[in-house]
């Protein structure tokens, strides 16, 4: 019998050739300040999708200049950046990958290099920054769209929104960094109001296409309970791919934890967990290095995708050799951090 890990699986009429994903990640020091693709990027991508992954979500592409993790995001806040990625676009489809644009907004983790006083949902007591006006909010609305909307124009295959790791939407989701008290703070339903009006903008302008609407979310936020919440609220709100990842950590409460019988982390436990209570397809990540490691999550449907982030970093043809039952490059997992954090030429284990 085939190994499921292999077995295609269609959304949003977008059939997507098996169930292994290169997550979004950064390629630090790669674009200049202006957010524009350039042509290391497009073989970054191209090498991944000939070595066979099913989808790979482009690195978080961040929707305002002044919104920007660092000052080498790629961006996608002009229409002139839209012929750099589709360049990305034609290489991953060209080599048969479904190909979706995470795009982004760092909020209150916007360095200096990019924003004098970063902005968020409310003021970082520890940090120079300020609150949003319902302006501001409403213009970061059109700015997700019109990024969607570009995306789109692009060729992308579908977008996913980055609701997690503590940047912008996700600082508004978490009572932690969200002590708002208009409609975009309080209660659950309040604090996902921002992500929920961007679904419903995107959906209203881009529902009927054959465009796939991603959610990255943590999924503790700061309980798994509340991370089931949110899920459920993005499945009804009409998101067609959720993947779960890291969240904003309550100082007071521990992270959750998974039985002493299962086999990998807490995030890929909260990713599996939130698979039994949705119906949307699920992708867990996070310390997911071999094949038997993947295929053990898909056989087992505890989720229907793996993604494969620093293994793909390392070894463009991870999907490929485990289809062959070869051994991928190993990821060194490099001390204090991955070295593609600064460059991916400093990475000692990579082949390309
Ligand atoms: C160099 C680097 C850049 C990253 N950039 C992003 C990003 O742009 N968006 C995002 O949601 N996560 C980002 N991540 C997190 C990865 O998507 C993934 O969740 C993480 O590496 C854990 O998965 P792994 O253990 O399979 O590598 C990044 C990770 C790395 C190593």
């Amino acid at each position: 019998m085939k190994n499921r890990l292999f077995l295609p699986i269609t959304i949003k009429g977008k059939t997507i050739r098996n169930r292994a994903v290169m997550p979004p990640m950064v390629r630090f020091g790669t674009a200049g300040n202006d957010g524009f693709v350039t042509e290391k990027h497009v073989e970054h991508y191209r090498e991944r999708a000939k070595g066979g992954t099913g989808l790979i979500i482009v690195e978080a592409t961040c929707v305002q200049k002044e919104g920007r993790l660092s000052d080498d995001q790629l961006g996608i806040w002009s229409d002139e950046h839209i012929p750099g990625l589709s360049k990305i676009v034609q290489a991953c489809q060209e080599h048969g990958a479904v190909v979706m644009l995470q795009i982004h907004h760092g909020g209150l983790k916007s360095p200096s290099s990019v924003i004098d006083l970063p902005v968020g949902p409310s003021k970082d007591e520890k940090v120079p920054s300020r609150e949003l006006t319902v302006e501001e909010i409403e213009q970061i609305k059109q700015d997700f769209l019109q990024a969607a909307l570009r995306a789109k124009e692009a060729g992308f295959d579908g977008i996913e929104l980055h609701g997690a790791h503590g940047y912008l939407l996700n600082q508004f989701v978490s009572p932690i960094t969200n002590r708002r008290t208009d409609e975009y703070g309080g209660d659950l339903k309040n604090r996902m109001k921002l992500s929920l009006d961007i679904i419903e903008t995107i959906k209203q302008e881009l529902g009927n296409a054959k465009f796939i609407i991603g959610y990255r979310m943590g999924g503790n936020e700061p309980t798994l309970k509340d991370g089931i919440k949110i899920a459920k609220l993005l499945e009804d709100a009409g998101v067609d791919l959720l993947h779960v990842s890291a969240g904003i950590q309550s100082p007071e409460l521990p992270l959750p934890e998974p039985p002493k019988s299962f086999p990998f982390n807490w995030i890929v436990y909260c990713g599996t967990e939130i698979k039994k209570n949705v119906s949307i397809p699920v992708i867990v990540v996070n310390g997911i290095r071999t094949s038997s490691q993947a295929a053990l999550v898909i056989e087992n449907r505890l989720a229907d995708f793996v993604a494969i982030g620093r293994g793909h970093l390392v070894d463009p043809f991870w999907t490929y050799k485990a289809m062959n039952k070869m051994e991928a490059k190993p990821c060194l997992e490099c001390k204090p951090h991955c070295r593609w954090f600064t460059d991916g030429d400093l990475c000692p284990g990579r082949s390309i």
